[in-house]
């Protein structure tokens, strides 16, 4: 049975207090319970996705903004990173800092962008799509803020495929995460993270929602014995 609300506005209220509570050791507790693995998935997204001089790309759900920051050192674009939960937004300005003003942070939520229709080339969302409240209401935001031949990026957990690796994970995400996240962070967090995967689409049907939604060229690739995918797709009208 669920100890987690898993759809609507409710999972929206709670997901953003969440990350509000967690943010000063996000990034620690990423590359500690990922072995650092986490840089890697992050670094096949920001390679899949080729930028030219002058777009402009949305990174959504962009937490403390290391998706973002990927996009903005390979490629000389501008880039917004946006998120609901305030305190992860503060965390990826403080980071930018040293960086010029391309880059640009702003609080907001996914199912609801406060941006016109095709104001950007590309859109990714790195570990955030599942956390958000309605999937198709993000979808089509998604669909309606990218510019014709816009691309969409989303990198998220899925079940692995492994059967032998599976167990191991399992424990592992169970067991020794929610451990270590009970020392280091908010207990209930690193329980709501494997119970959010487990309560996640499968691999067709996030490509259903995402063709649904008005995206072509649909696919995914996964990485890892399955723990990730990657889906891409593309506006094309
Ligand atoms: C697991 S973190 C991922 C952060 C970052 N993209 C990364 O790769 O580390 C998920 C993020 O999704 C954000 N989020 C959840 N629902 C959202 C929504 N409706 N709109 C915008 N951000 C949302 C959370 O606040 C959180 O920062």
């Amino acid at each position: 049975m669920a100890k987690f609300i898993h759809e609507g506005d409710q999972k929206k209220k709670y997901v953003k207090q969440m990350f509000n509570d967690i943010s000063s050791t996000y990034d620690i507790i990423n590359i500690i319970s990922s072995f650092g693995i986490d840089r890697y998935w992050r670094y096949k997204l920001v390679n899949k996705i080729k930028m030219t001089s002058g777009q402009k790309l949305l990174d959504v759900a962009t937490g403390t903004g290391d998706v973002a920051f990927g996009f903005y050192k390979k490629y000389d674009i501008k880039v917004i990173g946006l998120d609901i939960a305030k305190k992860m937004i503060s965390i990826a300005r403080n980071k930018a800092k040293k960086y010029s003003k391309n880059i640009e942070f702003i609080v907001g939520d996914a199912e609801k962008l406060s941006f016109e229709k095709k104001s950007f080339d590309a859109l990714t969302i790195s570990f955030g799509f599942r956390n958000i409240g309605t999937y198709d209401k993000a979808l089509s935001e998604f669909h309606r803020v990218l510019d014709n031949n816009g691309k969409i990026a989303i990198l998220e957990f899925s079940k692995p495929t492994s059967k032998w690796f599976s167990p191991i994970f399992e424990f592992y995400f169970k067991k020794i995460i929610p451990l270590i996240g009970s020392i280091l962070s908010r207990k209930d967090a690193y329980l709501y993270l494997p119970e959010s995967v487990d309560y996640f689409l499968e691999r067709k049907d996030v490509c259903d929602k995402m063709k649904k939604a008005g995206f072509s060229n649909v696919s995914y690739t996964d990485f890892t014995f399955g723990v990730v995918t990657l889906y891409t797709g593309e506006k094309v009208e």
